[in-house]
C-alpha cells in the first residue's frame, strides 16, 4: 500500500484532528504517502484533497474541530455521487482509507467498499459517543467537560434563586452526554431518549423532593421523547405551581473547544492503529476501545448495532437525589 487518504465527515469533534495527525505522521514513519480528502465525503465528490507533509499536521493536536474540514454529504447516498468519488480515489491513486466520523459517516464508508475494493477503517468521532464497539468515541470527553463546565455555573444562579433549570444538551438519537454529564455534575435527572420521559412522574417527583434541594437541575438530552428542554418546561410548568423554571440550550459550544487528555490519546492511538491495521491488509474494521485495549468490529455490525448508555447510571442518579426514608423519618 503505498498511499493512504484520511477524511473526517459528519458533526466535527474535539480530537479530530489528534486522529489525522496520527494516520499522517503514522504513514510517513511507514513509508506510506498520506493524502488528506477535504470536507470529508463531499471533498471526495468534488476531487478536493492534498498529500498531506508531516509539517501540516504539526501542532494541530490541541485544537478542536478538524484541519481537513467536515461534511454531511447526501449526494454521497446516490450511486451517481459516488462514481465521482471512485473516480477521483483512483486518480489520485489511493489505495487506502481512513474514515473518521460518526454512524452517518461509517454508511458511508460501507458503501464505498461495495463499490471500490479499497481497504477501508472506520474511527469513531463524534461527541455523542453513540458508536457500537468502542467505550468512547473521540470526542465525547470534552464535550462533557464542556458541559460540566457550563452546568456548574447554572448550579450557582439555581441555588441562589432556589430555580429548577431544564439544561439541554446535544444527542439527538443519544442520551450518552446526558446522563454522564448528569452524574459528573451533580444534576438531580437525566432526561434520555432511550429512556420513556414521565412528565408526571417527574414533576411528582421535584415537588416531593425539592424541600431539602436548594435547587434543581435537570439535564435533557435534544432528541428526548418528551420534547426539547422548552417544550418540556412548558410542559411541567401547570404540574409545579410555585416553582421558578428556567431552560438553557447549551448548543454547538458543546462541540468545540481544545480537546482532553482523554481525547487525544484515544485518537493518537485508534489513528496509529488504524495505519497498522491497513498496511497488514485488514479492511471494513471499525476501530474502538474498551478498557484500556484497542479493539475491532466490522463496519457492517458497528451500523447495524446500537450503543446504549449504561442503565445502571440512570438507578445511581435516582439513588442519588431522592430523599431517603431515614431523613424524611428524621423530618417527621
Ligand atoms: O455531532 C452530532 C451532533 O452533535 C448531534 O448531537 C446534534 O444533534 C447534531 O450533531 C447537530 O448537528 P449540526 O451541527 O449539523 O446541526
Amino acid at each position: 500500500m503505498k498511499k493512504i487518504a484520511v477524511l473526517t465527515s459528519g458533526g466535527d469533534s474535539p480530537g479530530m484532528n489528534a486522529a489525522i495527525r496520527a494516520v499522517v505522521k503514522t504513514a510517513l514513519y511507514k513509508g506510506v504517502v498520506p493524502f488528506g480528502i477535504y470536507d470529508g465525503f463531499m471533498g471526495m465528490i468534488e476531487g478536493r484533497g492534498k498529500v498531506l507533509t508531516y509539517n501540516d499536521v504539526d501542532n494541530i493536536i490541541q485544537y478542536g474541530g478538524t484541519v481537513l474540514g467536515s461534511a454531511r454529504c447526501e449526494e454521497f447516498r446516490t450511486l451517481e455521487g459516488r462514481k465521482k468519488a471512485i473516480a477521483f480515489l483512483e486518480k489520485e491513486g489511493v489505495e487506502g482509507l481512513v474514515v473518521i466520523g460518526g454512524d452517518g459517516s461509517y454508511t458511508g464508508a460501507s458503501l464505498l467498499s461495495k463499490e471500490m475494493n479499497i481497504p477501508i477503517i472506520g474511527l469513531p468521532g463524534t461527541i455523542d459517543n453513540d458508536i457500537f464497539g468502542t467505550d468512547h468515541t473521540i470526542g465525547f470527553d470534552t464535550a462533557l467537560n464542556t458541559v460540566i463546565d457550563a452546568v456548574d455555573k447554572i448550579r450557582d444562579t439555581a441555588s441562589s434563586h432556589h430555580r429548577v433549570f431544564f439544561v439541554e444538551v446535544m444527542g439527538r438519537d443519544a442520551g450518552f452526554i446526558a446522563l454522564h454529564s448528569a452524574i459528573a455534575s451533580g444534576a438531580e435527572y437525566a432526561l434520555i431518549p432511550e429512556e420513556k420521559t414521565d412528565l408526571v412522574k417527574l414533576s411528582a417527583d421535584i415537588r416531593e423532593n425539592s424541600g431539602a434541594r436548594r435547587g434543581t437541575i435537570i439535564i435533557v438530552a435534544e432528541g428526548d421523547d418528551a420534547g426539547n428542554a422548552m417544550e418540556i418546561m412548558n410542559k411541567v410548568k401547570p404540574m409545579l405551581p410555585g416553582f421558578d423554571l428556567r431552560h438553557s440550550v447549551l448548543g454547538h459550544i458543546q462541540r468545540g473547544g481544545n480537546p482532553s487528555v482523554k481525547d487525544r490519546i484515544l485518537a493518537t492511538r485508534l489513528g496509529n492503529e488504524a495505519v497498522h491495521r491497513l498496511l497488514a491488509g485488514e479492511t471494513n474494521m471499525a476501530l474502538g476501545m474498551k478498557g484500556d485495549e484497542i479493539v475491532a468490529c466490522p463496519i457492517s455490525r458497528a451500523i447495524k448495532e446500537h450503543a446504549m448508555p449504561d442503565a445502571r447510571l440512570l438507578t445511581l442518579l435516582k439513588e442519588l437525589h431522592t430523599i431517603g426514608g431515614s431523613e424524611r423519618a428524621l423530618k417527621n
